[in-house]
Order: structure tokens, then sequence, then C-alpha cells
């Protein structure tokens, strides 16, 4: 379904559904991308819901995303993190995508770390780097698919929010500190959101170069818009899964599998960054 709205009470069903199975309150939410999911494992005595018990829920179809939400302790902190994601292309809803996370807001979450697989439209950048997202292009949005399309309830959000800020500053160093501490190379970069399923044309991708896109993607941005609409706080990174080259001999076919395999290499590093992340937001707490 293209178009569907849902109400604030829809939200709180979903959040009471949650509550109902957990008694922790995490402040904490994280969604793990493509091929990106152990980070789960590392979380101890979790409560886990699959999404296909929790009213409303976006169930991801896509091979990589378990679908499940762990609740639990990570370095100290209480998180909630999505195991996997739904996208546009799946047929969702921008609306339904972005419930989750304002089902994480009305549960008290006030910062979200998201993650995605992405391509690597930077020439600079070779699959299994981790890029900080800086910034984001909405291209998707632009076309029109924004999950704040429709009626605007005041109490989750203003009407039209601002996005200048979308990915916090503070914890952008935070990762900058910490990356450096445990000698990750981290890179920096814009993040651009197409609709998918299919791969960029050679075409696609030098307009995407030239409009300023450092990495490829067809998730985040929806899951970012509803977040900063509620005021969360925003971290974004990305696993850069293969190169997106349009020129001859240096891209070259992109496959799903590719996406997941590059996953495995990224998973450690992500790993220690995020954890190291959370150590750190814990200690300013
Ligand atoms: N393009 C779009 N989305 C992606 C890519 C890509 O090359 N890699 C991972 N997600």
């Amino acid at each position: 379904m293209d178009v569907e709205f849902f109400t604030r009470e829809e939200f709180e069903e979903a959040a009471d559904f949650i509550r109902s199975r957990t008694q922790r309150s995490p402040s904490v939410g994280l969604i793990l991308g493509s091929g990106l999911g152990s980070l789960a494992a590392n979380v101890t005595e979790p409560d886990i819901i699959v999404y296909s018990d929790i009213p409303h829920f976006p169930v991801s179809t896509v091979e990589g995303h378990p679908g499940k939400l762990v609740i639990g302790r990570l370095e100290g902190l209480e998180v909630l993190i999505m195991q996997g994601r739904a996208h546009y292309y799946e047929g969702y809803s921008m609306q339904r995508i972005a419930l989750p996370v304002r089902v994480m807001h009305i549960l008290g979450i006030n910062t979200l770390i998201v993650t995605n697989a992405a391509g690597g439209l930077n020439p600079a950048f070779r699959p299994g780097d981790l890029m900080l997202i800086t910034d984001h292009i909405n291209l998707i949005g632009m076309a029109g698919l924004n999950p704040l399309r429709g009626p605007n309830d005041p109490h989750l959000g203003p009407r039209f929010p601002d996005m200048s800020q979308a990915y916090d500053p503070e914890l952008r160093q935070i990762a900058l500190q910490v990356a450096t501490g445990l000698g990750l190379s981290l890179r920096q970069g814009v993040y651009i959101c197409l609709a998918g399923p299919s791969f960029e044309t050679p075409a696609d991708l030098r307009f995407l170069r030239m409009i300023g896109a450092d990495a490829v993607g067809m998730s985040t941005v929806p899951e970012v818009t509803a977040a900063r609409h509620a005021g969360m706080r925003v971290l974004g990174l990305s696993g850069i899964s293969n190169v997106a080259s349009p020129e001859p001999g240096e891209g070259h076919e992109t496959t799903h599998e590719e996406v997941l395999e590059a996953g495995k290499m990224v998973v450690p590093k992500l790993i220690a960054l995020i954890k190291g992340i959370l150590r750190e937001i814990g200690r300013q707490r």
C-alpha cells in the first residue's frame, strides 16, 4: 500500500504491546541494516519480540533481516535493537516504515543509532569501509515519498520539522573520537536514499556523484526523518558493501549476496564502534 496514515492511538497500541513483553525502559534505539544484525547477540538478558506479533509493525521480507526486536542491556545502557528493517521496495508505505521509530519515541527512546549497507559512490571508498553519515539527500522524499506526508499530530512533532542537523553533531564527535581510540578508520559522507529495488545504472551513478552523495542505499532516510520529527538525536553509520562506480571496469554487477558478504567484513568493526559509542553516551549521562 502506497498511502496509509496511522494515528497516535495505533503507535500507542504497538508501544503498549512491547511494554507488556519487557520490564526494561530503553533510552537508545538501534536499527540494524542488511547483514548487520549480529550486534544484537551482544545484548545481555534480552527480551526478544518478533515483529509479526507487534500490532501494525512492518515485517521485513528480505534475506539478512531477521525481523526481531531485541531489548536488553548493552555496555551498561538499556537498548532496543531492531534486527532488520522494512523497506519501501517491499511494498510498505513510508508511514509504516517509519512506524517503529514513532513507537520507540513513545517508549521513551531519545537517541537513535541507524546502520545500513550502502554502495560507495565516493571513489576513495572500498568495500568493508565504515562511513559516518554527516548528512543525507532525501531523493526519495523529493519525489514525494516522505513518511510525514498526511495529517500531522502535533503531539508527535511539528508540521514542518527542521532537518538542518539531522545527524547529531555531538554524537558524530563521539563516534569520531571512539573510532580514533579504537584505531578504526571512519569515513565521513553524505548518504542518498533511493527507492530501489533495482540497483543503479551508470547514468544514475554519475548523477548521484554529481549531486554530492558519497554512499547510496535504499533505507535509513525515512526512519531518520521520523526520528527528527519526534526530536530524537540521530547517529547514522553505513557499511560500504560494494563499489558503486559508473566507470567501466571499476564497478561491476552488484548483487544482494555481495552486500551481505561485505556486511560480514564490516560487522566486527561496527560492533566495536557502536559499543564504544554506547559506553561514551552512558558516561556523559
Ligand atoms: N545501491 C543501492 N543500494 C545499495 C547498494 C548499491 O550499490 N549497496 C547496498 N545497498
